[in-house]
């Protein structure tokens, strides 16, 4: 058996440069070096044989010594990569920057008045940007005053969007709702602003610029809350600093694709090509936006498309998983819709019964959605679950499984996570916690299974796409995923790079060869 044979057959994840040195060996030499330096890892708990472990397994054999006869170069053998990024760390004084807001816990009676004061908050920050606008430092009015201005005088209203419909002479009609009334708008046909009008969603909070006459509101301009045209932001700091973003793992699933995932965590340890290990060295943050597992009763029959039909293993296994990303990344985890917390949204962090066991200083458990913040720049996390809605309400958003960065767009012109309430659950809290409230310098998302990026107005929009294959229910659905693409951001640079681990890396070809 050649030494590539051995490596596949063991699943061995070697460094850049480990079979080279092996095959200038004598074969028996080298398998017998290769599985001394297997063992050396076991025990070291390395996830990666490093040419280190090669050179010291080598150095002890041409001594003729036993490791135990050498404790200082035992104690060298034996550092693992993350331990050398440590001490790396350590040196060069690179101190993490990652701050978790203090968790809200978004929880109702259920009652008239929860809901009441949930639409006002909502109403109450949407108007505030509204009123932000510069478009609108001039001019906006309460309904009320609308109603009671002169004749046709132009003024701006701001409302929620409710009871849209389509007039006989193909006007669209829809009602504008503020503290002080309820004002019937129209958007006449042929018109500029119909286009807008259009694209209304109800519950959306928007600005409407037009004229009072005889009982209706006629609209000439629709505005939303946007986020401003801006520069991309980038981290001020000394060195490349990268985030690491993956969504969708589906652990326990019968497609979990998880000979990938192990190869993308053989990258995040080093084994990868020269220039991959550039950029996994960069890599000091890793956030995963749900999904992780694949859970139980997510959907009817769903136990025939698993393969750990109990979900505290699943977890387990996700743990086992987690322990091999390096120590000196931060891991920060959302909940998504097939996790174990309640389905409504805001979502709490994953219960510490599930994931007790990889409970270690660098995995944080965060509420889906959530703002961080790293070095400085706004990152915001959410898992995407309204996206199915959303999609249904607009028929722009057509091609959204293919281009989901489509729908983040909306999103954020809405500043709103999921605007139409009672399509997707939410919790109906006195604060509405899905309003997006600070601007993101990133947008970080999962649930399509789709990967896609875009710049928009500044906020760089990220899908990191899934680690499961295609499902039964997505191909009958003519949805094609696109997992194992792994996105990776340089706060510095603002370079996003995404890695494939579809196919083999340089670095893993010659691992074989
Ligand atoms: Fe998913
Ligand atoms: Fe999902």
């Amino acid at each position: 058996m050649n030494l590539r044979e051995v490596v596949r057959q063991r699943k061995l994840l070697l460094q850049s440069g480990v079979l080279e040195k092996l095959s200038s060996l004598q074969p028996a030499q080298a398998l017998e070096i290769l599985l001394e330096a297997e063992k050396k890892a076991e025990e070291s708990k390395q996830v990666v044989i490093t040419l280190d472990t090669i050179d010291f397994v080598l150095s002890e054999k041409n001594q003729g010594k036993k490791a135990s006869q050498a404790p200082v170069e035992v104690e060298k053998a034996a550092v693992t990569p993350q331990e050398m990024q440590a001490a790396s760390d350590a040196a060069s004084g690179f101190v993490h920057s990652l701050k978790i807001p203090p968790f809200k816990k978004f929880d109702c009676d259920g009652t008239v008045e929860d809901f009441v004061s949930h639409f006002r908050n909502r109403f109450a920050k949407l108007s505030t940007m509204l009123k932000n606008r510069v478009s609108a430092s001039n001019g906006v009015t309460s309904i009320e005053q609308a109603k009671s201005s002169i004749e046709r005088r132009k003024s701006r209203i701001i409302g929620m969007v409710g009871n849209k419909s389509i007039t006989k002479k193909g006007n669209l009609r829809f009602e504008i709702e503020d503290d002080t009334g309820v004002m019937t708008c129209v958007a006449q046909q042929n018109k500029p602003a119909m286009e807008k009008a259009q694209e209304l969603w109800l519950d959306d909070v928007v600005g409407v610029d037009g004229a009072y006459s005889q009982g209706l509101f006629l609209v000439e301009n629709i505005v939303w809350p946007e986020i401003p045209m801006r520069q991309k932001r980038l981290a001020q700091i000394a060195e490349d600093v990268s985030i690491a973003f993956l969504s969708d793992l589906h652990v326990g699933s019968k497609y979990f694709l998880e000979d990938r995932f192990e190869k993308a965590l053989g990258f995040l340890n080093g084994a990868g090509s020269e220039e991959e290990n550039g950029i996994a060295k960069t890599i000091r943050y890793v956030i995963i936006a749900g999904d992780v597992v694949d859970g139980i009763g997510v959907y009817p029959s769903q136990e025939k498309q698993l393969v750990t039909k109990n979900v505290f293993e699943q977890y387990s296994l996700l743990g086992q998983y987690l322990k091999k990303i390096p120590r000196h990344m931060q891991v920060v985890i959302c909940p998504g819709n097939h996790d174990a917390v309640r389905d409504a949204e805001p979502q709490p962090p994953l219960p510490s019964e599930f994931v007790q066991e990889f409970s270690q200083d660098n995995i944080h458990f965060i509420p889906n959605p959530c703002m961080l913040e790293i070095h400085g720049l706004k990152i915001m996390v959410y898992h995407g679950t309204s996206f199915d809605a959303l999609v249904s309400n607009s028929q722009k958003l057509g091609d959204a499984f293919d281009h989901p960065e489509k729908v983040a767009v909306e999103m954020l012109r809405r500043r709103h996570l999921c605007p139409t309430y009672g399509e997707k659950p939410i919790v109906p809290s006195p604060e509405d916690g899905m309003v997006i409230e600070d601007i993101p310098d990133i947008f970080h998302f999962g649930h399509v299974h789709k990967n896609a990026s875009f710049d928009y107005n500044g906020t760089v929009i990220i899908n990191s796409g899934a680690w499961q294959g295609e499902t039964d229910y997505q191909k009958s659905m003519g949805r094609k995923p696109s997992p194992c693409l792994m996105p990776v951001y340089n706060l510095r640079t603002g370079v996003l790079k995404i890695l494939d681990f579809n196919e083999e890396s340089e670095g893993q070809k010659r691992a074989k060869t």
